[in-house]
């Protein structure tokens, strides 16, 4: 890895948007860590992206574990991050809250809000002059039957962005929170298989599949790039970006030469 590329983090990097983004990010020119649990897809996408400017580091760590956190710092040695991206995220359990077990809440709680939080603070002090960014859901903002966990963490995770942004304008450290709408990725495909007396709104996402109506991993990782290379700080972290939105805006924007 060129120690003068500008670093960037991206969480669940092995796999659908956060596979596209490092895609999108390697265009421009960064070094990218990708971070995930599965060896394999982590190393596919390294392999898929060798020979484009930037380039990709994969490396298998648990987010949600304070070990996994420590081996991603040990990795990055004294380099500085630009952008940090939590992207890695569980879906399950998929249930109603009367039947949702303590077990299963924690390890919901540990991968999506934990790992994005503690992941952030160990990071504070190479994160000078960068950005973080988090995705989030529209779950964060609608109750959804039987995605009690998903709404929950996606709604903590937003509260942790608004004060992270608060706390952080200080240390020139810019937060920003990113909906990538309905995306056609390994978790929306395991959506489309719940049964829908465990997920009474599965009919909706299966319309959408049926329907060419989800957003492709390029777009919604063009849009997310754009929102991290192409914003200023002001806008950057003023309120939570919804593709759909600023559509205009990160479709116009220009494509480096792979
Ligand atoms: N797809 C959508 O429609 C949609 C809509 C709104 C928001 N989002 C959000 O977009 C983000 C990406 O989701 P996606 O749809 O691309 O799903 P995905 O393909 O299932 O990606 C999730 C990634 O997170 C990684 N991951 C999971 N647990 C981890 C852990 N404990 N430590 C490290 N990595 C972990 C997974 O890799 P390993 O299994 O190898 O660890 C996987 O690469 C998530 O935050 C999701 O909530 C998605």
């Amino acid at each position: 890895m060129n120690r003068e590329q500008p670093l960037a983090i991206v969480t669940g990097g092995g796999t659908g948007i956060g596979r596209a983004l490092t895609a999108e990010l390697v265009r421009h020119g960064l070094a990218v860590v990708i971070v995930g649990r599965r060896e394999a897809p982590l190393q596919r996408t390294q392999a898929d992206l060798a020979g484009v400017s930037g380039s990709v580091e994969p490396l298998a760590a648990d987010v949600a574990t304070e070990a996994g956190r420590e081996r991603i710092i040990a990795a990055l040695g004294e380099r500085p991050v630009r952008l940090l991206v939590h992207n890695a995220a569980l879906l399950e359990p998929v249930a109603p809250l009367a039947e949702v077990s303590l077990a299963d809440w924690r390890q919901h709680q540990a991968v999506n809000v934990e790992g994005p939080l503690f992941l952030t603070q160990a990071l504070l002090d190479r994160l000078a002059g960068g950005r973080v960014l988090q995705i989030s859901s529209g779950a964060a903002h609608h109750p959804y039957a039987s995605w009690g966990a998903y709404c929950s963490s996606k709604a903590a995770l937003h509260m942790l962005y608004q004060v992270w942004r608060e706390e952080l304008r200080e240390r020139n450290v810019q937060v920003g929170s990113a909906r990538p709408g309905v995306v056609d990725t390994p978790m929306q495909a395991h959506i489309r298989t719940l049964d829908a007396k465990r997920f009474p709104h599965v009919e909706r996402f299966r319309h959408l599949q049926a329907n060419q109506m989800l957003v492709k991993p390029a777009d919604a990782a063009r849009f997310l790039a754009w929102l991290l290379l192409a914003t200023t700080d002001r806008e950057f972290g003023a309120a939570e970006w919804d593709i759909n939105e600023c559509a205009e805006r990160w479709r116009a924007w220009e494509v480096p030469a792979a």
